[in-house]
């Protein structure tokens, strides 16, 4: 019986895939390289291997799960996030690419001679944590999240990345912290509206790291409430947020007694980061 080659179960598998995903070719890589513990530059260079019958199965299985809306993350149980491959599990959100831009403004803020504290808070993966403790070795970083699934995932992520100077806690965003202070406070937290017909494409990942409640500001509000009380003389914080609440944001940080408030953006150009020094600790 002829074998099917990588090239034609890649081309039919992005075929499959195109009417519900934008990244069909790509998702239709990943999901094959996984099965044949190949990298995607080497399913090009051997598009005419012959693939055998019980992974063309398993390919099958996993062009039916994407199909029905599974990220492609958690068929492979793995996402690349700021050149870090982490593990992720369906109990955290996906990284996502936009968030790279809160990763950036606060490593332009925090200087690499600088034993800097760092908070990130709703951690999931441990993404940005991971990032910025990658990044500034000499800084301490502290990931918190409510969730202990996520945690585990995201204490899963620094052993086998083999990133030490990153601490977890567990705990409502500064309830994990009560006494503590940081030079920055990082987060991106759940900022969806409960309302918004986009979680209709999001329902694989979980609810609570997508949605805080009716107005989607709620958690951002309650960080931006508390992030004073755990800020050093000095310190920042920057805080991801939908494209639409940006002026939001800033208004909630303003109220709080930050200052010099700036809004950054994504690699699209959308408003995704508010960053914000409380009033009596300009830089
Ligand atoms: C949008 S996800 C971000 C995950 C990760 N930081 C990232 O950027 O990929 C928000 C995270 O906040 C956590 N979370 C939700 N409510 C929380 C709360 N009240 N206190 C602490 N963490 C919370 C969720 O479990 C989730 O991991």
């Amino acid at each position: 019986m002829m074998q099917v080659t990588i090239s034609e179960l890649l081309r039919s598998g992005a075929a499959d895939l195109a009417p519900h995903s934008e990244s069909a070719r790509l998702d239709a890589e990943l999901l094959l390289g996984e099965i044949l513990s190949r990298g995607r530059a080497q399913l090009a260079a051997h598009g005419e291997d012959p693939v055998e019958p019980q992974n063309v199965q398993a390919f099958r299985m996993m062009l039916a799960r994407r199909r029905e809306g599974m990220p492609v993350a958690y068929l492979t149980g793995r996402r690349e996030f700021w050149s870090l491959g982490l593990r992720v599990t369906p109990q955290v959100l996906v990284p996502r690419p936009e968030t790279e831009t809160l990763v950036e403004s606060a490593l332009e803020l925090l200087p690499r001679a600088h034993a800097a504290r760092v908070l990130d808070l709703g951690t999931g993966s441990g993404a940005i944590a991971l990032a910025i403790a990658r990044e500034r070795p000499l800084c301490a970083v502290v990931g918190t999240d409510l969730s202990p699934e996520a945690l585990a995932v995201a204490r899963e992520n620094a052993a086998g990345l083999g990133i030490g100077n990153v601490a977890w806690r567990r705990g409502h965003w500064f309830d994990a912290v009560p006494s503590e202070r940081f030079d920055a406070i990082v987060s991106n937290p759940p900022y969806v509206a409960a309302d918004d017909p986009a979680l209709a494409a999001l329902q694989a990942e979980p609810r609570e790291a997508l949605t805080p409640g009716i107005t989607g500001l709620e958690a951002l509000a309650q960080i931006a409430a508390g992030a004073r009380g755990h800020l050093l003389e000095g310190g920042f914080v920057a805080l991801e947020h939908g494209a639409d609440q940006a002026e939001a944001v800033a208004a909630l940080l303003a109220s709080h007694g930050f200052r010099l408030i700036r809004s950054l953006r994504d690699a699209a150009g959308r408003p995704r980061v508010a960053l914000g020094f409380p009033e009596t600790n300009f830089p």
